[in-house]
């Protein structure tokens, strides 16, 4: 099949190249000049593991092309459109970058051709793109909704081996050519009309982000009854009908899809006068837990004026440069506003956008640095780098031996015995037992 995939970030890069790597041959456009040019040479501009090497072999093999304009008209059998949906400020997904794609594709698009979206549209997206092309003219343009789950840091693998596929369709045409293209995964499949594929994508996300909320709250509990939140997670999880999958208490969520989702499937549901109360309550929690070292340092240090705070980790999450809803970026606006200096470690990331703090702040790719004559240390991302540290050499370089474990990953014994205090999430029974908290 030939395929365009309309916008190269995350979802359209690694799509692209793994219908490249089932066989397709295909055209990613993007309005970037510059990263089309890059991308042409090879190089990726996210860390992605296992992204490089895979658009090295695609490129050899003649399969991925790059282009700012859309080209090989003639004969493409179906687009993909993966431009961002950035919120706006009513927390609504901003569909203008979508829009512009319908109308580049009435110009160019083949008869016939299959539009599919990739981006996460709020439902009602594709029935909205159908009136579009409708009055360009376009009625012979076929839509669909193909919504994508990849995880950023994992995104290969979940693309190729999905655990499950969503046509959203309107005909048997379609729904052929999404078979052609998906020949060669072996994924269960789940043919729908685009409003419910629309939905389903928006409901998985809100239920993984209502089970880390959900978690997150039992941890406070536990911290105030003197539990262990990661043996409850445990305990729980072993129940096939709860399942053992985000359950880790920490510092909440991030990233560039359950912060945007959530909040969008509120406001989805705001449209059609339906209060999702459980879901502004999980967006609410959210935001709360990034706050929860701040918390425990002012329980610790009651003012935080002229104390220099490490945080380790920027990216939301480990094996990913992505900082978008980062908890570590709040944090650190928190904590410069209570007049600390913060400090930041990142295996990957190089600086830091703090919003509402003047300017970039330095992050440096070596944790002893950071904690040279640091008083407090935050564990907001879980990366390998800081799992395994020599704890005497870190006690010995902080003024002040405080540590706030924000993932629940650091062995406490160790650190205990290397004479550091250790607060955590949820853990509350041992090895320390900080009164007050939150
Ligand atoms: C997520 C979905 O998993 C994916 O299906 C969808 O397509 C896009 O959004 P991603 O944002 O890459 O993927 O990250 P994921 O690994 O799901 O983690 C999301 C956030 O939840 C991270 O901030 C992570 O730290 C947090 N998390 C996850 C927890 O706090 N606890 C958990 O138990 C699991």
């Amino acid at each position: 099949m030939n395929i365009w995939i309309v916008g190269t970030g995350y979802v359209g890069l690694v799509t692209g190249l793994c219908f490249a790597k089932l066989g397709h041959q295909v055209w990613c456009i993007d309005q970037d000049k510059t990263k089309i040019e890059r991308l042409s040479d090879g190089k990726v501009p996210m860390h992605e593991p296992g992204l490089p090497e895979l658009l090295h072999d695609q490129l050899a093999l003649g399969r991925i092309h790059f282009a700012h304009e859309y080209t090989h008209l003639h004969a493409v059998d179906a687009a993909f459109i993966a431009v961002g949906t950035p919120p706006t400020e009513r927390g609504e997904a901003d569909l203008r970058y979508v829009f512009s794609v319908v109308e580049d594709l009435a110009k160019y698009g083949t008869p016939g051709l299959l539009v599919a979206t990739k981006s996460t549209v709020p439902v009602g997206t594709a029935a909205k793109i159908r009136e579009r092309f409708d009055r360009l003219g376009r009625s012979d343009i076929e839509v669909a909704s193909v919504p994508e789950f990849l995880r950023e840091g994992n995104a290969i693998e979940d693309t190729l081996n999905p655990h499950r596929l969503i046509y959203g369709v309107t005909s048997k045409t379609a729904l052929t050519v999404l078979e052609a293209i998906h020949k060669n995964l072996a994924s269960p499949v789940v043919v729908c009309e685009p409003p419910t594929a629309e939905m389903i994508k928006y409901a998985s996300n809100a239920f993984l982000a209502t089970k880390i909320s959900f978690v997150n709250e039992i941890a406070n509990i536990c911290d105030r009854i003197g539990a262990d939140v990661s043996q409850v997670a445990l305990g729980m999880g072993l129940d096939p009908r709860i399942g053992p999958s985000f359950l880790r208490a920490g510092l909440g969520y991030g990233g560039s899809c359950f912060p945007k989702d959530t909040k969008a499937l509120v406001n989805i549901a705001g449209a059609v006068n339906y209060d999702f109360t459980l879901l502004r309550a999980v967006v609410e929690v959210n935001q709360r837990q990034r706050m929860a070292p701040l918390y425990r340092l002012l329980n610790w240090f009651e003012d935080l004026a002229g104390l220099t705070v490490c945080l380790l980790g920027v990216s939301f999450k480990p094996g990913t440069d992505d900082t978008r809803e980062s908890p570590s970026l709040d944090l650190a606006r928190q904590l410069v506003a209570h007049g600390a200096t913060v400090r930041m470690v990142d295996p990957v990331v190089k600086d830091a956008k703090v919003p509402g703090c003047g300017t970039d702040l330095s992050v440096t790719c070596d944790p002893y640095e950071g904690l040279l004559d640091a008083d407090a240390a935050v564990l907001v991302t879980e990366w390998d780098d800081f799992l395994h540290l020599d704890w005497q050499r870190v006690k010995n370089l902080m003024r002040h031996p405080f540590w706030f474990d924000g993932r629940n990953v650091l062995d406490p014994d160790r650190l205990r015995e290397a004479g550091l205090v250790l607060a955590n999430i949820g853990r509350g029974v041992k090895p320390f037992r900080l009164v007050e908290v939150l």
